[in-house]
């Protein structure tokens, strides 16, 4: 209040209000009111539990000689230089005081529990203490991330800290992007890669050491991970595991892992008060802009701001608005650097987030949940949560996966509260409400294998010969429903037997790293003779980011350019095949992506995936050069083989219902089909996202009669009967 009155006060001795003066003010107009009704004191783990950790004097390990030697020059000399300063940094992590025991407690433990939050160093440094020692000497130290961006950069951080060039001694590897070398001692990947590596490598026996880190987010990949690498240490008596999590509750770890013991480092948290508003808001994004600019004007500089939002569309959306508003204000206000991140973001764009902020200015980090565990940003004392974050979920009876806009536990809420309070105490606002908080939010974040589609994984586990999946050992163990659907759908894509039994079909489809759909349509394309176009869609539809590009103020431009690959129908996946086409004929050229409003970036990024199934076809003996480019329905039938599952027909009413399970879903509005007039009677799409409604991406025109051809197990006459007899009478013979 008293800001307000001050900033009034000002405005009045002016008399005549500028641009930028009104755009002040109405920071004020629509000012939130937040009610503080909790306090946050740090994590006082010390005092809450006691650790089993182990003595160690008994042991003497060498001390590292690097870190010693660095430690006399950085006394000695008065100005350090940038890699010096960075080796200081190491040592004033919470971890650092805690690596000898550390060190002592994985020689005496062949599977450790390590828990310690967010920022203390457990991803940055326990690999490095493990190199230090010699172990690197024995094998590669392996260790996983849930997430792509997350393994990139922490990949990066260690090589600079080590002074080497990323891919050499330090690397990172993620889907359709191997960063490593031979040179590689510590290698950085997602779970899901070293998923895949049992598939090449069943012992894992070029590594020495493994930490699966971040284990409390409880992602899909990393709970089968728990399943594989605890059969390994039984064989495999020279192999350290360590199980790093970020959360206290460490007890169920250790006993999935056989009573493992647990390593924690205590962490230093500064108190973060917590703010509420006081009625719910009814946009989170546009609530988020507005906070961001209260704070930016009403806090003290030296405090930078983290916004957890829910994806690449929201994150661009609020950087779109806050750099408007912060032009408009001008002057008025100190600069503010707004830094988004997320999983797609380039890498050269990620580095940008760790950059220290200028005294003059404040950064804004705009993060998907990304930052709740996996990324610290120091700096960061305002932490605002919308309260949501991307799920997927996953009706197994009905087959129906989504992902969704969904509210964040309030384990969750915490973890992110707690990014406020690493270096200073900070401040916390939640864009919900305090009673939203206590009586609507879960109290843990459901794992990700209860309400996901395990086709995929169990694919994979098929493959590596564990056939009785009854009788893993989960550590949550899946809906029976869904491990029954997920071998349901593997039998129908004619991957497993009727026994459940992998099929050859099978087996070369688990040799892509693809969705059992996408692997399926690839090899169903040799059938076809359309090799060549659906690896380029295929290759188009992994991108995982947009590839058309779509500036506000060239939106007709953009639309139209984007239509002229949508001109001889196909929907959006002919679309992105012609795309892809047209580059390629363009000898891939930067300036054809310029003109035609197409992502460079994604572009080569479907080039090197595209390379990569390639040189899958050849290990799976799939001949490359079939292709049938004047038909486009050679390629439609071929993504139907593995799609068929995710079919919709039009219904009266001018909506589409999903083929079997009859529900209703809508085209999005990013389909070039939504803007046809007349619209598709049978449509297969790539996935179903929940938003506003329930939105089919990516989706292309079919002919129902393809269904009894393609997949004549799935579907009986029935289901498409009204289609065959209303366009081809004839084509029903009794
Ligand atoms: O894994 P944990 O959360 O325990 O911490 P960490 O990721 O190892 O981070 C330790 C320190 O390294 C933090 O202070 C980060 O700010 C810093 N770091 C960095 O500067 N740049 C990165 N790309 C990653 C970490
Ligand atoms: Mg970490």
């Amino acid at each position: 209040e008293e800001q307000t009155k001050k900033a009034s006060l000002s405005y009045g001795k002016k008399g005549k209000k500028s641009k930028e003066d009104k755009e002040y003010d109405l920071i004020f107009e629509e000012q939130i009111d937040f009610v503080m009704t909790d306090k946050k004191s740090g994590y006082d783990n010390r005092k809450k539990k006691k650790s089993n950790r182990r003595n160690r004097d008994e042991d003497s390990f060498k001390s590292d000689a690097s870190i010693a030697s660095e430690e006399k020059k950085v006394v000695t000399e008065k100005t350090l230089t940038k890699h010096e300063k960075i080796l200081e940094g190491r040592k004033k992590l919470p971890v650092y005081p805690y690596r000898d025991e550390f060190l002592a407690a994985v020689k005496d433990h062949q599977v450790l529990i390590l828990v310690g939050e967010t920022g203390s160093g457990k991803t940055t440094q326990i690999p490095q203490y493990l190199h230090e020692i010699g172990y690197s000497e024995l094998g590669k130290i392996g260790c996983t991330q849930p997430r792509r961006v997350a393994a990139m950069s922490v990949a990066a951080r260690v090589a600079e800290e080590m002074n080497v060039k990323v891919g050499h001694e330090v690397g990172y590897s993620i889907r359709f992007e191997n960063c490593t070398s031979r040179k590689t001692i510590i290698q950085y990947m997602t779970d899901g890669m070293l998923l895949r590596e049992f598939l090449t490598e069943p012992d894992l026996a070029s590594y020495s050491c493994l930490v699966i880190d971040e284990a409390h987010e409880r992602t899909l990949h990393t709970d089968i991970l728990f399943g594989l690498v605890k059969d390994i240490v039984r064989f495999r008596n020279d192999l350290k595991l360590i199980i790093s999590s970020a959360t206290l509750d460490a007890e169920k770890f250790s006993k999935y892992f056989d009573d493992a013991s647990i390593f924690l480092v205590p962490g230093r948290m500064f108190p973060v008060d917590i703010y509420y508003t006081k009625n719910p808001e009814a946009d989170y994004v546009d609530a988020s802009v507005v906070t961001v600019l209260q704070i930016h004007i009403s806090q003290p500089l030296d405090g930078d701001v983290l916004v957890f939002l829910t994806g690449q569309e929201e994150i661009e959306t609020a950087a779109e608005i806050l750099t408007k508003r912060t032009q408009a204000l001008g002057s008025r206000i100190p600069e503010l650097i707004i830094c988004p991140i997320y999983a797609n973001l380039p890498s050269e764009q990620q580095a940008k987030i760790f950059q220290k902020t200028p005294k003059q200015a404040r950064k804004v980090v705009l993060a998907t949940n990304i930052a709740e565990t996996s990324l610290t940003i120091d700096g960061i004392c305002y932490v605002i949560d919308t309260g949501f974050n991307k799920q997927n979920s996953y009706d197994a009876r009905s087959g129906m996966e989504s992902l969704m806009v969904t509210p964040v536990s309030q384990a969750a809420a915490n973890q992110r509260a707690g990014r406020a309070g690493r270096t200073q105490p900070g401040k916390c606002f939640r864009l919900f409400t305090s009673y939203s908080f206590h009586h609507e939010l879960d109290p843990n974040t459901t794992p990700e294998i209860m309400r996901t589609n395990m086709c995929n994984v169990v694919l994979m586990l098929k493959s590596l010969g564990i056939n009785d999946l009854l009788h893993f050992d989960f550590m949550d163990r899946p809906p029976a429903d869904t491990l029954i659907r997920a071998l349901e759908q593997l039998y129908a894509l004619g991957a497993l037997n009727d026994r459940g039994e992998l099929t050859k079909l099978g087996r070369r489809m688990a040799e892509f790293p693809l969705d059992p759909m996408l692997s399926k349509s690839v090899i169903a394309s040799e059938k076809y003779k359309c090799v060549k176009e659906v690896l380029s869609t295929v290759s188009m539809l992994s991108i995982g980011s947009s590839v058309f590009y779509r500036p506000k103020e060239k939106a007709v431009h953009a639309d139209t350019a984007k239509m002229n690959f949508a001109r001889g129908g196909g929907g959006d996946h002919i679309t992105l095949l012609r795309c892809y086409t047209e580059w390629a004929d363009s000898d891939y050229s930067t300036q054809w992506c310029f003109e035609n409003f197409v992502q460079v970036r994604s572009m080569r990024k479907a080039r090197d995936i595209r390379e990569q199934l390639e040189g899958l076809c050849e290990r799976v003996e799939i001949d490359q050069n079939l292709s049938s480019p004047e038909d486009i329905d050679t390629t439609l039938k071929a993504i139907t083989a593995g799609f068929f599952y995710n079919t919709a027909k039009l219904g009266k009413s001018g909506d589409y219902q999903t083929v079997k399970q009859r529900r209703t879903v809508h085209i999005h509005p990013s389909s070039v089909l939504s803007k046809e007039e007349e619209l598709p009677g049978w449509l297969t799409y790539f996935e179903l996202a929940f938003t506003t409604k329930e939105f089919m991406r990516q989706v292309a025109p079919i002919k129902p009669s393809w269904l009894l051809e393609i997949a004549p197990h799935f579907y009986q006459e029935n289901d498409v009967q009204d289609a065959l007899k209303k366009k081809m009478p004839k084509a029903r013979k009794r």
